[in-house]
């Protein structure tokens, strides 16, 4: 990747992982670890409407992260965005395992009860913070374990959101029920025996969003209904 905003002092990017849509690099930014964030062509796109989407997707991501940072919620520290090359300079969050990897390590260790109890925590930390994003109108658009980062000791339940694209502010009671169903859909299908662990983020998600969970979950059982259906159907 092309990289002269920064001088020869720094870390040469390391390709650490290729996504759907970006690729993701480890380098320094004044020093500072950081993860450079690179959304690429794709090629079945339209040139001018792929253009338009990066950048929307660019623009929504940090708009994202820094709301979420006024409001409270851990998400790694925008350095720098470079709409020239599509990428995302940010803190990069060390020391930190995603959430899919630790619910992976402790069920392949313990019981399903144990199991249970050890999430159990965890699952009111993430219904904590999705209560204060959805209450701040903040959508994630792609909740799933694999966008949550546990930093440090996973019993310090320091979670840090990422990925932020999909991202969109609305005060929609329909937009917050598909949030949550794309959370139920994902931890459902990656993880076995979780029905308890997302029944905790929900009961924990109606304490932090008072204004609007009764209408939201309502929404989040609508989505449900009709994701049944579409199942019967085929
Ligand atoms: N700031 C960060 N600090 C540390 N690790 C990060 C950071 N941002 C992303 N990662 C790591 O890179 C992975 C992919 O990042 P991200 O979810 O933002 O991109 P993505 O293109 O959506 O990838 P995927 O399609 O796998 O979700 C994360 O699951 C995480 O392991
Ligand atoms: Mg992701």
């Amino acid at each position: 990747m092309e990289d002269e905003s920064r001088n020869s002092t720094e870390t040469m990017p390391v390709l650490m992982k290729q996504g759907a849509e970006a690729k993701l690099y480890k380098s320094t930014f004044y020093g500072k670890p950081c993860i450079i964030k690179e959304r690429f062509t794709k090629c079945y796109r339209h040139p001018s409407l792929d253009k338009s989407l990066t950048a929307h997707r660019i623009k929504s991501e940090v708009r994202a992260l820094l709301r979420c940072r006024m409001n409270g919620i851990c998400t790694p520290t925008v350095y720098f965005t470079n709409m020239e090359n599509s990428s995302i300079y940010m803190e990069e969050i060390e020391d930190a395992q995603t959430v899919r990897e630790y619910i992976q390590h402790v069920q392949a260790k313990e019981s399903n009860d144990t199991a249970n109890n050890i999430l159990k925590p965890l699952g009111v930390k993430v219904g904590e913070i999705l209560g204060i994003m959805h209450s701040n109108n903040i959508v994630h658009g792609d909740l799933t374990t694999s966008n949550m980062l546990l930093r440090g000791n996973p019993v310090e339940l320091d979670v840090v959101i990422i990925d932020f694209g999909l991202s969109h502010f609305e005060n929609f009671a329909e937009e917050k029920g598909v949030d949550l169903y794309v959370l139920e859909r994902a931890i459902l299908s990656t993880h076995p025996n979780t029905e308890d662990f997302f029944q905790t983020i929900l009961e924990t998600y109606k304490k932090y969003n008072l204004k609007s969970s009764a209408e939201v979950v309502a929404k989040l059982d609508e989505v449900r209904l009709r994701g049944r259906k579409r199942t019967m159907v085929g």
